[in-house]
């Protein structure tokens, strides 16, 4: 299969490693507007300045979106309507309406969408869904704290959401893949500067904590914060069913621990999910079938609905209703 990325930054690296590694993939395109960055992570793949031109010269089976959340929309867009598979890094954008727009080119598309929440890829996902299973659930409790790469898109809200859209939509994703519809946030940020230094600050919040109601009745929280460079992260979930309390630990490792049912659990993760998400894209990919993803464009504006409900709970001060999707649209 020949792949192209398209945003040859942070994670796109990431990526390029991971296809190097995988049998049958051919790396044959990097596209950047800064073509310096995209002719460092080529090696022998050709390089483009317009992934439009990218996709006209090479017509690649597959690409990555690697670009910031304002540029998903057209190359993910462009790419599904002729028939190429997407890999979209997450979230699927800043807004609904392009959230909407990818939505409905994957619902009129063959090919398959994928978009990069990794945490739904996380093996020992399966054992804690099994651990609940039968059970009501009651409350989940996710943190997600840690340094992160600054980039210019990130320190500005407007194009990236900030904390709240890069790193606590992880936290909601997965939330969302545990527990179910969320209903309504409320959601309040804070004014310190944890990770944001004076030379280097943009209107983001460093800290942020969310309340989540789910549409089960169980309710959750997720508590965000970017801290300084050196600092210990700390990534996890605590999920409390009606006879179960149990615990995943993300990033590095991957583990669920606790007990459901009077059974104690310790389970491990082998594989890394990035690349774990990755196989199974291609795996979609080469059975034609959209559904076997991890996360689906679907999946992930659900996610972003609820990132805009925090948003609007932040400025107001209010509880606020998730809006609901719009059914997808399959003509363009
Ligand atoms: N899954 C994860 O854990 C994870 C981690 C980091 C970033 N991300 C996501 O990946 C995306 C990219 O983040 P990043 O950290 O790699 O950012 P980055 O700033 O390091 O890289 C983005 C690159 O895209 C390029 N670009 C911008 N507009 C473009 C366009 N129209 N055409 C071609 N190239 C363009 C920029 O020049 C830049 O090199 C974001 O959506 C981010 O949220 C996901």
């Amino acid at each position: 299969m020949r792949v192209a990325i398209i945003g040859a930054g942070w994670i796109a690296a990431a990526h390029a490693a991971i296809l190097r590694r995988l049998d049958g993939i051919d790396l044959a395109a990097v596209c950047d507007i800064d073509e310096g960055r995209a002719r460092e992570l080529a090696g022998n793949a050709a390089v483009y300045g317009d992934w439009r031109e990218l996709l006209d010269r090479e017509s690649p089976d597959a690409v990555f979106v690697c670009t910031p959340p304002l540029a998903h929309r057209e190359p993910a867009v462009e790419a599904l309507d002729r028939g190429i598979h997407v890999y979209l890094e997450k979230p699927i954008a800043r807004g609904p309406e392009d959230a909407q727009a990818i939505v409905d080119a994957a619902a009129r598309s063959d090919a398959v969408c994928a978009v990069g929440y990794q945490w739904r890829a996380v093996e020992v996902l399966d054992g804690l869904r099994a651990a609940l299973d039968g059970q009501e659930l009651g409350l989940l409790i996710g943190i997600g704290a840690g340094p992160t790469k600054s980039r210019p898109w990130f320190l500005s809200r407007a194009e990236g959401g900030g904390n709240l859209l890069e790193r606590a939509s992880h936290g909601i994703d997965l939330a969302r893949a545990v527990g179910g519809e969320i209903v309504s946030v409320q959601a309040t940020a804070g004014t310190v500067a944890l990770a944001q230094s004076a030379g280097e600050r943009g209107d983001i919040e460093d800290a942020a904590a969310i309340v989540l109601r789910f549409a089960n009745g169980a309710v959750g929280s997720v508590s965000i914060a970017w801290t300084r460079d050196g600092l210990p992260g700390t990534y996890r979930l605590h999920v409390l069913g009606s006879e179960s309390s149990l615990h995943l630990e993300l990033d590095p490792e991957f583990t669920l621990r606790g007990v459901s049912r009077g059974r104690e659990i310790d389970a491990t993760t082998t594989q890394e999910p990035i690349e774990r998400g990755v196989r199974r894209f291609f795996e979609a990919a080469r059975r034609n079938d959209p559904a076997m993803v991890f996360c689906t464009a679907a999946d992930a504006a659900g996610t972003l609905a609820v990132v805009s409900a925090c948003e609007e709970a932040i400025e107001s001060g209010a509880s606020v209703e998730v809006a609901r999707l719009q059914p997808a649209r399959r003509s363009p």
